[in-house]
């Protein structure tokens, strides 16, 4: 039997994950629109052997607060769409994958399958997306609309949304691309199909002017955690993104995520579970703690108040003691989700100051956070890779690129020591990299009975 392999995806924020990255010495300081940074940034994945790297993306400019201070001080306000972004990339790399974030309540389908299609052809078979229904609250207005639809609205369409992309994926069959100088015959019109969707959102004829991707379907990426999430998951995703601080949680959400598997007819291993983890490695703990503190020192308090001014919105943030208790916890308020109602309980179990708060938020936005050696780092890895709550990992660097470097020099050689890790890539699209199957054409097998036949 061979051996279960970690999958490893490098979650790339531009300058970093940690709120303060853009002002730390290790990152790239333009970097959402610095094209050498994002080459320098894949390299360094694609020498790690990880499986793939990945953008998280909003179709618009999200800030809850209302302060300019702290608005000014956002390291994250300018960056690339990611399908051209990868594009760019996938000609400069062999091996690695690509996933893009694309939204299935703002983007419009065909125009996505498009793309996406052509990503995978452009990077030879290395292209996935990542199915977000988008959860920022205010990028409504950039389409027309009044206000963001609700999450069951949201997932309803997300559901007919992939089904369409997939149908329209399929719209040639893998063979029908004849290209014979000779006879001039260029393709075969049988293998070629008109999707002629008309469902409760989307009405949409096909077929798709572009031949099947590589892979069949670029790779199904998932990233919300409700239960709406989860069923979408089950249903269409072949890997999911998740967020998880201990063990135990993370452990709950697998069984139950893979658990819900069968009944649309699929195995378990063919959705593998990711959560993400910030690691902050180095060659001792102390070294790993000091470069944690330096970049916990550079949050700028009104950007630290800015993340947390959402659970106070009647107060004003800036006359309150950092290092006092808030003066009082607060009811949450509508409209936040269930991961920040997690937040203030903890807050209050720790008896967080209103600094320690904010420094708890900044690192990877509640991500799990691991500071420590490589070994400590790997052990940890290990530990939930083996005990029924990950499949791999989503790797978010705090500061980018340095702390990508220190994962591939110091943490992959120890997950390769210990035989989690590939030490080359087997195959060469991320589907045959990750184990996943490629997906067959839905028209084939009919059309070829129906020629056969006739
Ligand atoms: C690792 C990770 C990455 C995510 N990336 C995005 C993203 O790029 N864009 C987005 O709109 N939502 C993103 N999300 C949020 C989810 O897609 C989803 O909208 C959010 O979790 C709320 O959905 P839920 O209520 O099903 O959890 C991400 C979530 C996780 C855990």
């Amino acid at each position: 039997m061979t051996q279960r392999k970690l999958r490893l995806g490098a979650f790339i924020m531009a300058t970093g994950h940690h709120i303060a990255a853009w002002r730390h010495p290790g990152s790239q300081i333009d970097s959402g629109v610095n094209i050498d940074h994002y080459i320098e940034v894949a390299k360094i994945a694609e020498k790690g052997l990880f499986d793939q790297v990945f953008v998280a993306d909003s179709p618009g400019l999200s800030y809850r607060g209302k302060d300019q201070e702290s608005f000014s001080r956002q390291g994250r306000v300018s960056h690339f769409e990611p399908v051209t972004l990868w594009s760019a990339l996938a000609a400069v790399t062999k091996h690695i994958g690509f996933v893009a974030t694309a939204s299935t309540t703002y983007e419009d389908p065909y125009l996505l399958a498009r793309k996406f299609a052509s990503l995978d052809h452009i990077s030879k078979g290395r292209a996935a997306w990542n199915v977000v229904t988008t959860a920022a609250q205010n990028v409504h207005g950039n389409f027309g609309l009044n206000q963001h639809p609700d999450p069951a609205t949201r997932y309803e369409k997300a559901h007919e949304f992939v089904e369409v992309v997939k149908g329209l994926w399929d719209s040639f069959e893998d063979d029908a691309f004849i290209r014979d100088a000779e006879s001039g015959v260029y393709f075969d019109p049988a293998k070629l199909h008109t999707l002629n969707h008309e469902g409760k959102h989307f009405k949409v004829k096909g077929p798709l002017n572009l031949e099947r991707p590589p892979q069949g379907y670029p790779v199904i990426v998932q990233a919300g955690s409700s239960e709406d999430g989860r069923e979408l998951a089950a249903a269409t995703a072949e890997a999911i993104f998740t967020a998880w601080n201990t063990l135990e949680e993370a452990q709950a959400f697998y069984q139950d995520v893979k658990s819900r598997l069968a009944k649309y007819g699929r195995k378990p291993e063919q959705l593998l579970i990711l959560p993400g983890i910030s690691p902050v490695v180095g060659r001792t703990q102390e070294e790993a703690e000091a470069k944690w503190k330096a970049l916990q020192d550079l949050i700028h308090p009104s950007v630290g108040l800015g993340t947390i001014a959402h659970f106070w919105p009647d107060e004003d943030l800036s006359k309150w003691d950092l290092d006092a208790l808030p003066p009082y916890y607060p009811t949450p308020p509508a409209g936040i989700n269930s991961r920040q109602h997690l937040v203030i309980e903890l807050a209050q179990r720790e008896r967080f100051t209103v600094r320690q708060l904010y420094q708890y938020l900044a690192g990877a936005r509640g991500h799990w956070v691991v500071v420590g050696t490589p070994e400590k780092i790997a052990d940890e890895i290990q530990s939930w890779f083996e005990n029924g709550a990950a499949d791999g990992f989503n790797v978010m660097p705090p500061v980018l690129p340095e702390s990508l470097n220190d994962f591939v020099e110091l943490v992959i050689p120890e997950l390769q020591r210990r035989g989690l890790f590939r030490t080359e890539y087997e195959g060469t699209t991320l589907r045959e990299n990750l184990g996943l199957e490629r997906p067959a054409n839905r028209y084939a097998d009919a059309a070829d009975q129906a020629r056969k036949a006739g």
